[in-house]
């Protein structure tokens, strides 16, 4: 049913500049789109995904627990859907993600009998490379040329900069993010293939990265663009880290990529903390919205942000937002009720939207 608020809404929109425009000269603006969206059953997501966005990243669909679930079942039923959603909306389509240690189901670490595989028993190592290279020959092959850009490994790295003992680096060893790539590359030579990982604004994790993509781009492996999730506080990245971090993974050569972006306005708050800051009537829980001096803020972050983003707008080449309305973040839990996005939970452009589009104009204008 279409309500008046949502006709309110979309006039609104249309009259404005879209996200997509303001930045047209400077790189696609993507967002996140679940199983609702990509079917067009989402009546107030979809006119903002097809009005806003000119890229669309899979929230979960392509992860390793929903194509595979078993050692011989593929399940394409909701991946197609959705790249067909991104084709016949003239998107550039990414895929993520293929080599993780979550939402990857257990079997994928464990022999025929439920056995774990050991990172000593070369058998082990070589049946784990087998599964990693058909499932991405089997996922990156399906979509060659319809998807444009692979995530191929997520959050390989430790805070601390070093390689996480993930089961991929234990039963493989190190070289299991070189046997991804190049996988990835053999099943689409054509395809962008990312390294994606979070914090890596934190100098001891950004200096992990570097010192790893250095070491692949010496061995020849196709790695051609680094994903900068960019789940940010208020406070966190600075202004500073974000620019220092761009321009370190742009001197690689690399194509930089902001991947997950969403600004978490409850902080480090735990959920515990949370319901007891609710429960004494804190000011600071936004269960009933944010208020007008937070929303300002909000808009302030992401203009500084975006800021950050035009600035390096040769080097940076896509920004995607995790998540289309508030209300479909994964930052939302039982009494958290989080804002981090560009558009409120009736699906309007909050000031934050404003502020993101003034800075495109603004950079357009100084062109
Ligand atoms: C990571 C993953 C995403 C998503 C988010 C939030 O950043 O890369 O796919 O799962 O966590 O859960």
């Amino acid at each position: 049913m279409v309500t008046l608020g949502m006709l309110i809404t979309s006039t609104n929109l249309h009259a404005q500049t879209t996200l997509k425009e303001a930045f047209k000269n400077d790189f696609l603006v993507g967002v996140a789109i679940n199983q609702n969206q990509f079917n067009n059953a989402d009546q107030r997501g979809d006119p903002i995904i097809k009005a806003q966005f000119n890229a669309i990243s899979p929230e979960n669909i392509l992860k390793w627990q929903s194509v595979q679930p078993t050692p011989d079942g593929y399940d394409f039923t909701e991946a197609d859907q959705y790249v067909e959603f991104g084709e016949s909306n003239h998107m550039t389509t990414v895929g993520h993600t293929l080599v993780w240690h979550n939402q990857t189901p257990r079997w994928v670490f464990q022999d025929a009998n439920g056995r774990p595989l050991s990172g000593t028993n070369a058998a082990d190592r070589e049946l784990l490379l087998q599964r990693m290279h058909d499932h991405i020959q089997t996922v990156v092959g399906r979509y060659k040329g319809r998807i444009q850009i692979w995530d191929v490994v997520n959050e390989a790295l430790q805070d601390n900069g070093q390689l996480r003992k993930s089961p991929w680096e234990k039963i493989i060893g190190d070289d299991y993010i070189e046997k991804a790539f190049q996988y990835a590359h053999e099943a689409d030579p054509a395809a962008i293939l990312r390294y994606n990982d979070y914090s890596l604004e934190n100098e001891a994790k950004r200096n992990g990265a570097i010192a790893l993509i250095k070491k692949l781009q010496a061995e020849g492996i196709p790695v051609t663009a680094i994903g900068l999730q960019d789940h940010a506080k208020m406070d966190w990245p600075t202004v500073e880290q974000e620019d220092a971090t761009i321009s370190a993974f742009a001197a690689l050569g690399l194509k930089v990529m902001i991947t997950e972006l969403d600004v978490n306005v409850l902080g480090g708050a735990r959920t515990a903390e949370i319901t007891e800051m609710a429960n004494q009537g804190g000011t600071n829980v936004y269960n009933n919205g944010l208020p007008p001096d937070v929303q300002q803020a909000l808009a302030k972050r992401y203009a500084d942000l975006f800021g950050v983003f035009a600035k390096h707008h040769g080097a940076v080449s896509l920004v995607t937002f995790w998540g289309v309305t508030d209300g479909d973040s994964w930052l939302n839990r039982p009494g958290r009720m989080n804002h981090p996005l560009l558009f409120d939970r009736a699906g309007r452009p909050k000031p934050a939207f404003q502020a993101v589009v003034q800075v495109g104009l603004r950079q357009s204008a100084a062109k």
